[in-house]
């Protein structure tokens, strides 16, 4: 059994991914070919904002809006603990600091309520507080409306880490279209991958934009020979995006859908005392992930040595929070300053989820974890 079957699908449009990758091998144009311009527009459209730049992963996705806005040093960026080292990374990578705000534990995304403590803690550090990242955790969109007043009060720009969400929704609102700006991935386990690196970045604003498209290759002025700022080699290959173009044709209407069915079923019949994931009135997720949660750790150890037993794969997704991780340690944070976040890391465990597992597994999965 596989965590996530990228075989499954690729059998099934694999004559297509073929002939579009015919094509670009046919016209050779493997640096922003028509096909990552294609890629751009139908994106866009269906995140349902006005621009859409690809790029070359979703750390890129997050560094790029960064750089653009001209975030570093004396700079503070108010984002999540319980992530992919990724989010907050970038914001180190630019000079400027982290400063976190626990979770809920119903939905592991970032609590709104605690920004306005974030904001304050910035400012006696004497850092300048510019932005929040909320982190569309496991698929699951995080709390926008709140998220959008306090930053609205604040004047903070909110920049959607949606590397996880994209496909995910909130009252028909698409993931990739919340904030100021936002970004997602395409590393292959993501809902939509690529078969390598990949990334995009999403926006309505038309001034940003520019500085972001420049940012992504090298600063660019008139041409890649007239550099205005300091900017990184972040395009997206045409082969890249020649693949996701077939792959976007199954995305929303199938597969999307498909991960739904999987994540009801296992809702429907999994045992009360393995939490599962809650998703909000109105919103839909996009299952990045089916996290379930133990009484322990102890007890999760257990749980995921039974399904290895059994041949069925487990991960932990995350083991450290990152304001416990050694990279941020000169942040000063101890264990204790988001226990939400901590207790969760020491609970939570994913089993497989993609589009194609059948019932038949996970009606194996749901045994060996109900103990039946
Ligand atoms: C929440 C989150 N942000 C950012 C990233 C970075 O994406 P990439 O691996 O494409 O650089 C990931 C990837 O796992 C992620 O899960």
């Amino acid at each position: 059994m596989q965590f996530i079957d990228l075989k499954t699908q690729q059998k099934r449009i694999r004559n297509n991914l073929e002939s579009r990758l015919r094509v670009v091998l046919d016209h050779g144009k493997y640096i922003m070919g028509p096909e990552v311009f294609e890629l751009e527009e139908k994106l866009a459209d269906y995140v349902g904002v006005k621009h859409c730049i690809s790029c070359s992963s979703g750390t890129d996705a997050l560094l790029i809006p960064l750089l653009a806005k001209g975030i570093g040093v004396g700079d503070a960026i108010i984002t999540t603990p319980f992530t992919y080292i990724a989010t907050a990374e970038v914001i180190a990578l630019v000079g400027a600091t982290p400063i976190f705000v626990d979770i809920y534990p119903e939905t592991y995304n970032m609590n709104p309520e605690g920004i306005e403590g974030a904001i304050k803690q910035a400012k006696s550090k004497g850092l300048n507080p510019k932005a929040i990242i909320p982190v569309d955790l496991f698929g699951l969109p995080a709390r926008y409306r709140m998220i959008e007043e306090i930053a609205k009060k604040h004047n903070l720009f909110i920049l959607e880490d949606a590397a996880q969400g994209f496909g995910g929704e909130i009252g028909g609102k698409r993931a990739g279209s919340f904030g100021d700006v936002s970004s997602t991935s395409f590393f292959p386990a993501k809902p939509l991958g690529c078969y390598g690196d990949g990334g995009a970045i999403f926006t309505n604003d038309d001034e940003l934009v520019n500085l972001m498209r420049s940012v992504r290759v090298h600063g660019s002025g008139e041409d890649k020979y007239d550099n205005v700022r300091i900017g990184i080699n972040g395009r997206l290959d045409t082969i890249q995006a020649a693949i996701l173009l077939e792959k976007l044709s199954i995305f929303d209407a199938d597969e999307v859908e498909l991960r739904n069915k999987v994540a009801d079923y296992y809702k429907q019949n999994l045992n009360n005392d393995l939490k599962s994931p809650f998703v909000p009135k109105n919103y839909k997720s996009s299952w990045a992930q089916f996290s379930i949660l133990a009484e322990s750790s102890e007890e999760r150890e257990e749980i995921m040595f039974k399904l290895k037993e059994n041949d069925i794969p487990s991960m932990i997704y995350y083991r450290i929070p990152l304001h416990l991780q050694k990279v941020f340690k000169t942040l000063g944070y101890e264990i204790g300053d988001f226990p939400i976040s901590e207790d969760i890391a020491n609970r939570i465990f994913s089993i497989p989820m993609h589009p194609y597992l059948s019932n038949k597994d996970q009606d194996k999965i749901i045994r060996v974890l109900n103990n039946d």
